[in-house]
């Protein structure tokens, strides 16, 4: 038998204690927010990617009346990302979530299992650790890595 302690890094912080293009990046999140397609949950979510080169892409959850057909803000802003610039690296993922009315969530969200597991082929893909923000309007969380989200996570068969 083998036992392993598997840990993780986790930084609850401020706004101002941020750099700017981390900054930039929750706001943008923020702003995406109101791009979502939420009539069923309300929930509305929004995601900010931060490429190589500066450039932000947006995304927003998008629901469907075939639940399962919809997709979280993660994913539509990744693969967005992906889709538009192919060659740029992935460096930083921001988050954030408020209500139909505007007000955001107190703690900060935490992205679902199949966000992480695309989360993680992107640092896989891009040879790179991508760093997650969660925006609440309290704290907010960093975290260094997308490792650190999803240990013992799936990878193709060997
Ligand atoms: N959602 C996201 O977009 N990201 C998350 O991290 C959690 C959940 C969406 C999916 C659905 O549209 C709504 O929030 C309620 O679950």
């Amino acid at each position: 038998m083998r036992q392993v302690k598997i840990s993780a890094k986790i930084t609850y912080c401020r706004l101002d204690e941020l750099h700017s293009d981390e900054k930039n990046a929750i706001e943008a999140a923020k702003k995406a927010c109101s791009s979502a397609y939420a009539p069923y949950s309300h929930f509305h979510v929004g995601a900010a990617v931060l490429l190589d080169n500066g450039t932000i892409v947006v995304g927003a959850n998008q629901e469907n009346a075939a639940y399962p057909s919809g997709l979280c803000a993660e994913r539509v802003a990744l693969f967005a990302a992906a889709s538009q610039y192919p060659q740029q690296k992935a460096v930083l993922l921001a988050i954030a979530a408020c209500n139909d009315k505007g007000a955001f969530t107190e703690h900060a969200i935490s992205p679902c299992g199949a966000c992480r597991q695309v989360m993680l082929e992107t640092e896989k893909r891009f040879q790179l650790p991508l760093k997650v923000l969660l925006y609440g309007a309290s704290e907010i969380v960093c975290i260094e890595s997308a490792q650190d989200l999803l240990p013992l996570a799936f990878t193709e068969a060997k």
